[in-house]
C-alpha cells in the first residue's frame, strides 16, 4: 500500500478556501456590469480586503503604451501615469507576457516606483507581483499588486492565484470587445441600410415622364424640404406610399425615422395604443410602458396610410396632436411633446366622407394643407412603356432571367388595357410575365388573362386551338419582322421558312410591314422604336 499523503496544513486549506471565495466575488464583480473600469476597481478592492494586498493597479495597452485603467491604494494622481512597453517591471511583463515577482521591493534597483504613495499606506517592506493580462494570446495589459512582505510567502502559488484573477479580467475584456465589435457592426449595417433606403426612394426611382407625373414631381420637390403636412390622394396602387417615402428621404428629416401606421389594418381599439403608446397598467396586458408611433417618429416623419378609414374617436385625438403637437399616452397623465412631420394618404372619396359626416371637417382641413393628387395609370399612358421597361428589368434581375424586350403585340395589349389596379397591377402583371416567359421576349400570351381580351392584342378572344396557334404564329412573324427591320427575306430565314410562305401569312394576318421600317426614335434602340404603336408619344428619358 502506498504511504498516505500527509494531511494538508490547516493554514493552506484556509488560504485556498479564501482564494476560492475571492475568485467567486471577482467573477461577480466583472460580470455585473459592462463598465469595466469600475469593475476592475472593485476587483482591486476585493484583493485588498481579503488577500493582504496593500495596493493594486491594472494597466491596459493603448497605442503602444500602458495606461493606468484602475488603481486602489495609490494617490489619485497616479491615474495619469503611463509606461512604455519594456520600461520598468510593469513594462517588462507587458513585453514578455510573463509574470515577475519582486520579493523585496527595497532591494530591487529596476523598481521604478514612480507611483505617488498615499499618505495612509505604511512604508513597510513590500513584495511586488505583476502578471500579464492576455486576451486572445496577445498581452493587452498588466495586473500589479504590492503585498506585505512575509518571508514565508509561497510566491509561486501567489503568482498562480493572481494569474487566475488576471485571466478573469482578460475574459471580461474579451467579452466587452466582442460586444463593442457587434455594436459597431450593427451601426455600420444600419448606416448602410439607411443609405440603401434613401437610394431606393430617390426621385429617380419614381418612373414616369408624362405631364401629370411631372406635375407630381414638382409638387413633391416643392414640399419635401418643408415641415408642411402633406395629404396624398389617389386610387389604389398609384404609388402613394412611394411618394410618401420620396418626400421623407428628400427632406431635412431623412436621417430620422420614417414610421408608417396603416390605419385601415388596425382594429379601432388598437389604433390609439399604436399611435400614442400606453403606460404600464393602462389595461390588462399592459405590463410595461410602450412608446407609440408618434414617439417613435420623433424628429422624423409619421406616415398615416389610409387615413380615410380612421374612426371618429381617433379623429378627435389626432386633431389635437395636429393642432398642439402634444398628447398623453393611454392610461397616462404626462403630456408628451413631439416634433413629427405628418404625411397622410387615402384612396377614399374625401368629399363624400365629409358630406356623410364620417370624416371630421376640422381634421380634414388640418390634413389638407398641401395635397398631392396621384393620377391613375390610365390617365398617364405615356408612362406605361417606361414603367414596363423598369419592371421588366427589375424582375429579370430578381428572378435571374435574361429577358430583353416586350413584343409589339404585348405592348399593344398593355396600352389598350385600362389598369383598374394601376401601377401595382402592372407590376404584378410583369412579374408574372417574367416568371412564365421561357425565352428572351415577353409575348402577349405571357400576360395575365385580364389583358387577353383587349381588341388590339390580336390574340385569342376565345380559347380555341386554331385561334391560339394563329395568335402565336402572328406574334412570331411580327417579332421576326421587327428584328430584321421589315426585311421579309431575312425574316423568312429567321423563321426557317420561305419568303413565299411568309408573304402569304403576312397578308393573311394583315400585317403592315412598313411599320417596321420606321427610322430610329427617342432613347429606345432602332428595333425597339419600331415596336412603339404610332399613336403613342415616345417618352424622353429623364
Ligand atoms: N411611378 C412609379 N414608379 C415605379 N414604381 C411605382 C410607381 N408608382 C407605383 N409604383 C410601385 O407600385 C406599387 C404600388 O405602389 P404604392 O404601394 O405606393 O401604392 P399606393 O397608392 O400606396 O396603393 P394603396 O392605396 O393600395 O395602398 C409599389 O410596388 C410601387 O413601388
Ligand atoms: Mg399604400
Amino acid at each position: 500500500m502506498p504511504a498516505a499523503k500527509p494531511a494538508p496544513d490547516a493554514t493552506i486549506v484556509a488560504r485556498d478556501a479564501r482564494r476560492l471565495s475571492t475568485l467567486l466575488e471577482v467573477s461577480q464583480a466583472l460580470s455585473g456590469t459592462l463598465n469595466l473600469k469600475s469593475s476592475m476597481q472593485r476587483v482591486l478592492q476585493i484583493l485588498i480586503r481579503h488577500h493582504g494586498v496593500v495596493r493594486g493597479m491594472v494597466t491596459l495597452l493603448r497605442e503602444g503604451e500602458l495606461h493606468v485603467e484602475a488603481i486602489e491604494g495609490f494617490d489619485d494622481r497616479a491615474r495619469t501615469i503611463s509606461y512604455k512597453v519594456g520600461e520598468g517591471i510593469t513594462g517588462q511583463v507587458a513585453q514578455s507576457g510573463k509574470p515577475i515577482v519582486v520579493p523585496r521591493v527595497s532591494k530591487e534597483p529596476e523598481f521604478l516606483n514612480r507611483m505617488p504613495r498615499r499618505a495612509d499606506v505604511a512604508r513597510n517592506e513590500l513584495s511586488f507581483i505583476c502578471v500579464p493580462i492576455v486576451v486572445q494570446r496577445a498581452t493587452t495589459g498588466t495586473l500589479a499588486v504590492d503585498l506585505k512582505f512575509k518571508a514565508e510567502r509561497d510566491y509561486e502559488s501567489s503568482v498562480k492565484f493572481f494569474g487566475i484573477v488576471s485571466s478573469m479580467i482578460a475574459q471580461a475584456l474579451n467579452v466587452q470587445r466582442l460586444v463593442e465589435e457587434e455594436r459597431r457592426r450593427l451601426v455600420d449595417e444600419n448606416t448602410h441600410l439607411r443609405q440603401e433606403l434613401r437610394e431606393r426612394y430617390d426621385f429617380s426611382n419614381i418612373i414616369g415622364t408624362s405631364g401629370p407625373t411631372r406635375q407630381m414631381y414638382e409638387q413633391v420637390a416643392q414640399v419635401a424640404q418643408t415641415n408642411t403636412t402633406v395629404l396624398i390622394r389617389g386610387e389604389s396602387g398609384t404609388g402613394k406610399e412611394l411618394i410618401a417615402h420620396a418626400i421623407h428621404y428628400n427632406s431635412l428629416r431623412a436621417k430620422k425615422p420614417f414610421i408608417k401606421v396603416s390605419c385601415a389594418a388596425l382594429p379601432e381599439t388598437l389604433i390609439e395604443s399604436e399611435l400614442f403608446g400606453y403606460e404600464k397598467g393602462a389595461f390588462t396586458g399592459a405590463n410595461t410602458r410602450k412608446k407609440g408611433r408618434f414617439e417613435m417618429a420623433e424628429g422624423g416623419t409619421l406616415f398615416l396610410d389610409e387615413i380615410g378609414d380612421i374612426n371618429p374617436g381617433t379623429q378627435v385625438k389626432l386633431l389635437r396632436v395636429l393642432q398642439e403637437r402634444e398628447f398623453e399616452r393611454l392610461g397616462g397623465t404626462e403630456t408628451v411633446k413631439v416634433n413629427v412631420r405628418l404625411i397622410a394618404a387615402t384612396n377614399k372619396d374625401m368629399e363624400k366622407a365629409l358630406a356623410d359626416a364620417t370624416f371630421r371637417e376640422d381634421l380634414y382641413y388640418r390634413l389638407n394643407v398641401f395635397t398631392i393628387f396621384v393620377p391613375p395609370l390610365r390617365e398617364r399612358k405615356a408612362d406605361l412603356l417606361l414603367l414596363a421597361d423598369h419592371f421588366l428589368e427589375k424582375f429579370s434581375r430578381e428572378h435571374g432571367k435574361v429577358i430583353k424586350r416586350i413584343s409589339t403585340p404585348a405592348i399593344d395589349m398593355l396600352m389598350a388595357y385600362h389598369w383598374p389596379g394601376n401601377v401595382r397591377e402592372m407590376e404584378n402583371a410583369l412579374e408574372r410575365a417574367v416568371l412564365v416567359c421561357d425565352g428572351a421576349v415577353i409575348h402577349g400570351h405571357h400576360l395575365p388573362p385580364s389583358l387577353q381580351t383587349a381588341d388590339s392584342s390580336g390574340t385569342v378572344t376565345r380559347v380555341s386551338l386554331k385561334d391560339a396557334v394563329a395568335g402565336y404564329e402572328r406574334d412570331l412573324i411580327l417579332d421576326a419582322l421587327k428584328t430584321t427591320r421589315g426585311n421579309r427575306a431575312k425574316a423568312a430565314r429567321l423563321l426557317d421558312t420561305t419568303e413565299r410562305i411568309l408573304n402569304y401569312k403576312v397578308r393573311g394576318y394583315g400585317i403592315d410591314v412598313r411599320r417596321f421600317k420606321t427610322p430610329e426614335v427617342g432613347r429606345r434602340g432602332p428595333a425597339d422604336a419600331a415596336e412603339l404603336p404610332r399613336d403613342i408619344p415616345v417618352a424622353a428619358s429623364r
